[in-house]
């Protein structure tokens, strides 16, 4: 059976097996925090010979059912990295494309968040956003700010260097106007000068289309998480793939530098 083709959440009629999975996944404690690399939509729509574009709002629609998965396995936040601070230097056209997704994301599925309790919340500089990409996802922050089911962070136009960098720079200026002493900066509070402040670390990293790297995603936060990479692309990422990837997890034994 071909379980992505199926319309799971659309008439809530998952299938027996997937139910199983769902239930035997939530009897173990599963990661409070994902972090998705959604990778190769680009490469999907070349299959098919389709516009790279085209990959992109498939890939669109694959967010609505990990979110809505997520949800449900009872993960507190899903970071999806949406858009880099490196993202820019494509071509217009898709660059373009890329910042009207969340407008027809949110204008599609706002409501079916806000019914299930999800929290819209977002990393990455907003300032060059275009207006229109910053408002729809100010909105959807906004009406799903009461909400206290899953987090769904969206990484748009988000760099971890530099929002290192950053950190570092608010750090001194702290220091030098006496709110902070040096004494008292340490791995925590360092992190509270992130864009993540107020996130758990990522428990699980998922990233697809076969390549295996960061791509300057969260390099601070990554530390001790489990990574889980997958050739799917992610037009293809199906809920199967999300209940394997915490399969995977919750086999694997999580030491944090100890023994
Ligand atoms: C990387 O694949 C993907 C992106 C840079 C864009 C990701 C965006 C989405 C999945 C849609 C986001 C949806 C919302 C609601 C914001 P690629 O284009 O680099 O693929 P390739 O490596 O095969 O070329």
């Amino acid at each position: 059976m071909m379980f992505n083709k199926m319309k799971l959440w659309k008439n809530q009629n998952n299938s027996s097996i997937l139910r199983d999975k769902i239930n035997k996944i939530k009897e173990l404690p599963v990661p409070e925090h994902v972090a998705i690399i959604m990778d190769g939509n680009g490469r999907w729509a070349k299959k098919r010979a389709l516009p790279r574009v085209a990959g992109h709002h498939e890939g669109m629609k694959v967010v609505r059912k990990t979110t809505m998965l997520a949800n449900e396995l009872g993960i507190k936040t899903l970071t999806l990295y949406a858009f880099s601070t490196e993202n820019w230097k494509r071509p217009k056209n898709e660059v373009d494309y890329i910042m009207k997704l969340p407008e027809e994301f949110l204008g599609t599925f706002l409501p079916e968040l806000v019914e299930n309790n999800v929290q819209v919340k977002m990393i990455g500089y907003k300032d060059q956003l275009p207006g229109h990409t910053l408002r729809a996802i100010e909105k959807a922050m906004d009406q799903t700010r009461n909400n206290n089911g899953l987090v769904l962070n969206f990484a748009l136009n988000y760099g971890s260097r530099l929002e290192i960098v950053d950190a570092v720079k608010k750090v001194i200026i702290d220091t030098q106007n006496g709110k902070l002493q040096s004494s008292e900066l340490d791995e925590q509070v360092f992190s509270s000068y992130l864009m993540t402040a107020g996130f758990a670390d990522p428990d699980l990293l998922i990233r697809t289309s076969g390549e295996i790297r960061l791509s300057n995603f969260m390099l601070w936060q990554l530390a001790y998480s489990e990574f889980w990479f997958t050739d799917v692309l992610w037009p293809d990422f199906s809920e199967e793939h999300l209940l394997e990837a915490i399969e995977v997890f919750q086999k694997r034994q999580r030491r944090f530098g100890g023994i």
